[in-house]
C-alpha cells in the first residue's frame, strides 16, 4: 500500500482539492423577484402578505428556472402544457407556443417557404404585422382589397397571383371570419399555402371548424389586448409535421426542440439558421389558463352580438357588415356602414349620447396601421439597411417582381374602413343590457334613417 500525502492526486487516493463549495448558493430568481411580479399585477396588500408568508418557508435551492430551456420539452413545463391544450382545443396534430403573434407569423411564413423572390397575398385591412412578417421572412407582401365583411375579398385574389406567389395570408378581422372556402380553392388550384392570421379572432369558426385549422398553418397572438389575453405570447398550429418542424427550427435555433439537440440534420433541409422565439414559462403559465377560458369568452361575445342583431330593424341608408359565418362570428364588434360620412357622424354622436360607445374614422382620419396605405414600415419600402429590401433583391427582379404601395390601390378598403361605425361589445353584458343597446341603436337609426323591411338584413 502506497502512503498518500496532501500532494497525492485524488485519482490516486489523495484528498480532493475542492470537495464542495463553502459558499452558500443563492437562487438566481428568488422571493423578491416573484413578489415584484405579484405587485406588478396589483394584488392587494393582504394577498401579497400571504404570498410572502407562503414563500418564506420554501427551500428555494438554486431557484426556479423561468426559461423553457429543456431538451425536447419535458412535459412538466408550462409551455408544453400550453401546447398540449392548444392541440386539444383546436383538434390539430401540432402546436408551437412562441413569444408573440408576430413571431408566430414569422415562423409560419418561413415554414411555408416565404423567402427572397417570393410574394404573399395579404389583406388591405388587418394589422401591419401580417405584411411586416412577410418582409421579415424576406418576401414581398401584396395587398388585396376587402369586401363588405372587411376581410380579404376572395374574388380579387386570383388577379394578384404571379409566378412569385407562394402563399395567401387572410386575416380574420376583429372577431369576424374570412370566407375561407373560395380562398382555399384558389390556393389549391395554384398550389399556394394558406396561413390564417387568427390574432383577432381566436375561437372563431368557419363552417363549424375553428379558424386556424382550415389553412396550412394558423397563427394566434396572445398579447394582453387580444381575446385570449395574456401578456406577450403567440401560437402556431398545423397538421403537417414538416411545417411544424420548420416553424420549430426557426423559433428554436438552439435545436432544443429536437430529441438529440446538437445532432446533424436527420434529413436534408432539417436544419437552417433561426432565432429564439421561445415562449417564456411565465407567459405559458398564464396562457394555459387563459386558453382554457376561450370558449367561455367566445360564447359570451357571440351570444351578446346575436341577441342585439336579432332585435335590429333594417334601414335604407345603412349596410350591416357582411358576416361570412354568422354562427362562427365571435362578435366583439358590431359594425355597419352608413351611406355617407355626414350621416355616420350624426349617428356616432347620437349613439354615444345614448351611452352606446362607438366610433367611425371619418374622411380625415389619423394614420392607423390596420389599413394598408398607412402601414408606413411597409409602404415606404425602407429596409433595416438600404440594401436589406426584399423588393430589390436580384432574384426578385430576375422574376420580374416590382411593387409600389399607394392609397387608392384597394378602393373598397379605403372607403369602408373610414366609413364603418364600430360598436364595441362586452362579453359580460346581461340580456337586459343587450336589449337596451338594441333599443338604443333602433332609436338612433330611426331618427336619422328610413326604416325599410327590404333593406339589407343584419343576419
Ligand atoms: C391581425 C394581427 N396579426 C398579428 C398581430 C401581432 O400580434 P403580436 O402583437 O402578439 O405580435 C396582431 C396584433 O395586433 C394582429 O392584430
Amino acid at each position: 500500500m502506497i502512503a498518500t500525502t496532501d500532494a497525492t492526486l485524488a485519482l490516486h487516493g489523495g484528498p480532493q482539492a475542492f470537495p464542495g463549495a463553502v459558499g452558500h448558493p443563492q437562487p438566481k430568481i428568488g422571493a423578491e423577484e416573484f413578489m415584484s411580479i405579484a405587485e406588478r399585477f396589483g394584488f392587494s396588500a393582504d394577498t401579497l402578505a400571504r404570498i410572502q408568508q407562503a414563500i418564506a418557508d420554501e427551500a428555494w435551492g438554486t431557484g426556479p428556472n423561468l426559461a423553457r430551456y429543456a431538451t425536447a420539452y419535458p412535459p412538466q413545463t408550462k409551455g408544453a402544457a400550453f401546447e398540449a391544450l392548444a392541440r386539444e382545443k383546436f383538434g390539430v396534430s401540432y402546436a408551437l407556443g412562441v413569444s408573440s403573434g408576430s413571431a408566430a407569423l414569422h415562423c409560419a411564413f418561413v415554414a411555408a417557404g416565404v423567402g427572397p423572390g417570393t410574394e404573399v397575398i395579404v389583406p388591405a385591412v388587418g394589422f401591419y404585422a401580417t405584411a411586416g412578417m412577410v418582409i421579415a421572412a424576406k418576401g414581398v407582401p401584396i395587398f388585396c382589397d376587402v369586401d363588405e365583411s372587411l376581410a380579404i375579398d376572395p374574388t380579387k385574389i386570383e388577379q394578384l397571383i404571379t409566378p412569385r406567389t407562394v402563399a395567401i395570408a387572410p386575416t380574420h378581422v376583429m372577431g369576424s371570419v374570412c370566407d375561407l372556402d373560395p380562398i382555399l380553392a384558389i390556393a389549391r388550384k395554384h398550389n399556394l399555402k394558406v396561413i390564417e392570421d387568427c390574432a383577432q379572432a381566436p375561437g372563431g369558426k368557419y363552417r363549424g371548424r375553428p379558424v386556424g385549422t382550415l389553412g396550412d398553418l394558423g397563427c394566434f397572438s396572445i398579447s394582453a389586448y387580444k381575446i385570449i389575453g395574456g401578456g406577450e405570447g403567440g401560437l402556431v398550429i398545423t397538421n403537417e409535421q414538416r411545417l411544424w418542424e420548420r416553424a420549430n427550427q426557426f423559433a428554436e435555433a438552439g435545436g432544443l426542440w429536437r430529441p438529440d439537440r446538437f445532432a446533424p440534420p436527420r434529413y436534408a433541409g432539417e436544419l437552417f439558421n433561426g432565432l429564439n422565439y421561445r415562449m417564456s414559462e411565465l407567459e405559458a403559465a398564464v396562457d394555459v389558463v387563459q386558453l382554457g377560458k376561450l370558449d367561455t369568452f367566445v360564447s359570451g361575445f357571440h351570444g351578446v352580438k346575436m341577441r342585439i342583431l336579432q332585435q335590429l330593424d333594417t334601414y335604407r341608408e345603412i349596410t350591416p357588415q357582411k358576416l361570412n359565418d354568422v354562427d362562427g362570428d365571435i362578435g366583439y364588434l358590431l359594425r355597419f356602414f352608413p351611406e355617407s360620412h355626414a350621416l355616420g357622424a350624426q349617428i356616432v354622436s347620437a349613439l354615444n349620447a345614448e351611452g352606446i360607445r362607438c366610433g367611425m374614422r371619418g374622411p380625415q382620419p389619423r394614420p392607423d396601421w390596420h389599413i394598408y396605405a398607412d402601414m408606413f414600415p411597409i409602404t415606404l419600402k425602407v429596409g433595416t439597411t438600404p440594401d436589406d429590401r426584399p423588393f430589390d433583391q436580384p432574384i426578385y427582379q430576375e422574376r420580374d417582381g416590382y411593387v409600389e404601395y399607394a392609397k387608392g390601390q384597394c378602393p373598397v378598403a379605403d372607403d369602408l374602413y373610414n366609413r364603418n361605425i364600430s360598436i364595441a361589445l362586452n362579453q359580460w353584458y346581461a340580456p337586459a343590457d343587450c336589449d337596451m343597446i338594441a333599443a338604443g341603436i333602433n332609436k338612433v337609426l330611426a331618427a336619422y334613417c328610413t326604416k325599410d323591411a327590404s333593406a339589407t338584413k343584419w343576419l
